[in-house]
This record gives structure tokens, sequence and C-alpha cells, in this order.
């Protein structure tokens, strides 16, 4: 029955918040067609290795400031043919990957940013930044994306979109944990579902 399920790796670099959902969701029966087999950071002391251990889930630090690019994305096809992966999730994933690595897994890698994209998104808006140019701009009703991910830095199609209202007084720590909780930690987990329920339909017809 293993093989009902499609398998599923998520990226990281930071606390892992959006990991959890995805652990938690996968516990709750949200996501029923994935399962999660494989963890990968960038980072060593990135807390999210930690959620994944305690999720009994196998997690992996790959340094891609030793190895380079390309040896990284080696590194990190060869986790993920070990664990057979059918979807990368990139959660709070600080690195840009290459277009031949996008390529390879064209319509497999999804990711989550912290805006309503086409606003606020792009090279360089990650993190904080993003709500801090979300408040400064002025906009009223920002959010978070899914998207699949391509050569475009933020630019491949949209999968799901939830919208979250700003508030007089906002911070752009405040307004982050906001799109968190009302956005991110529900559409992520959401779309994970949706990606994995086509990927084995296709492999059923197939
Ligand atoms: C989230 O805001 C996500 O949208 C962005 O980075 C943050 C990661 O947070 N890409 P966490 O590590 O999941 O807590």
């Amino acid at each position: 029955m293993a093989d009902c399920k499609a398998n599923i790796a998520v990226f990281v670099s930071g606390g892992g918040t959006n990991l959890q959902a995805l652990i938690d969701a996968e516990k709750a029966g949200i996501i029923s067609s994935g399962s999660i087999k494989l963890v990968v950071s960038n980072i060593r002391s990135a807390y999210a290795l930690e959620r994944a251990a305690n999720a009994g889930i196998r997690a992996e630090h790959v340094s891609k400031k030793l190895l380079g690019q390309e040896g990284f994305e080696a590194k990190v096809t060869e986790l993920l043919e070990e664990e057979k992966i059918d979807l990368i999730v990139l959660a709070g994933f600080l690195c840009i990957l290459s277009s031949d690595f996008t390529k390879r897994y064209e319509n497999r890698i999804i990711n989550i940013h912290p805006s309503l994209i086409p606003s606020f998104c792009g090279e360089g808006f990650y993190g904080l930044t993003v709500h801090e140019k979300a408040l400064e701009y002025g906009v009223k009703v920002t959010g978070a994306t899914v998207h699949f991910v391509n050569e475009i830095p933020d630019g491949g199609k949209i999968i799901a979109q939830k919208a979250v209202y700003i508030e007089e007084g906002d911070t752009p720590e405040i307004l982050q944990k906001r799109v968190m909780e009302q956005a991110e930690w529900i559409i992520l987990p959401q779309a994970a579902e949706t990606v994995c329920r086509s990927i084995i339909e296709k492999r059923q017809e197939s």
C-alpha cells in the first residue's frame, strides 16, 4: 500500500513552522495522498531538522557553502533518489536551485511565499523583507502563495493563494506571524495534498 502515497521531501533553512504544519497535517489526515520521508536543510543548526527528527523523519544537513551549487545538488539528488521522492516542498528554504535541477523535477517542486504573487516577490524578497515592503507600500491586503518552482524566482504556476488583512499598528514581525497563522500553515498542506493526489492519479493512469 506504501506505493499508493507520493513520497515527499521538505527543504528547509530555518525554524520550520511550515514543516511542522506539514507534519501535523499528515498526522491529521489532511495530507493523505503523501508521506514525508526526508527533510533536507542547508543550515546545520536549523531547528527544522530537530522537528523532523522528533517526528521520526530522516533529517539531513547538506552544506551548500562547502559543496558549492553543483555538489550540493548532486548530494541532494542522491538523497531524493534513495528515498524515491515524488514531490519536493520548499518550506522556508533560502537557497536558489539551478534551472537544471528545477527542470529535472518539473511540476514536482512547490514553494510557499509570504505574499500574494506577483506582489512583493522575486529576487531579494524573502523573510521579513517581504512584510516590510508590503507595509511600506501601504497595501491593505497581503497573504501567501503556493506555486510550482521553475527557473524564475517565485515565477512558477500558482497553485493556491490566501489573503490576509493588514491591521492598524502592524509591524513586519506581527504581520509575518499573522500571514503564517492565517495563510501559510493552511494552504501549504492543502496544496501538498492536491499535488500528491495528482501525482498518484497520473501514476495509476500509466
Ligand atoms: C515563511 O514565511 C515562508 O513563507 C518563507 O520563509 C518563512 C519560513 O518559516 N519562505 P519557517 O521556517 O517555516 O518557520
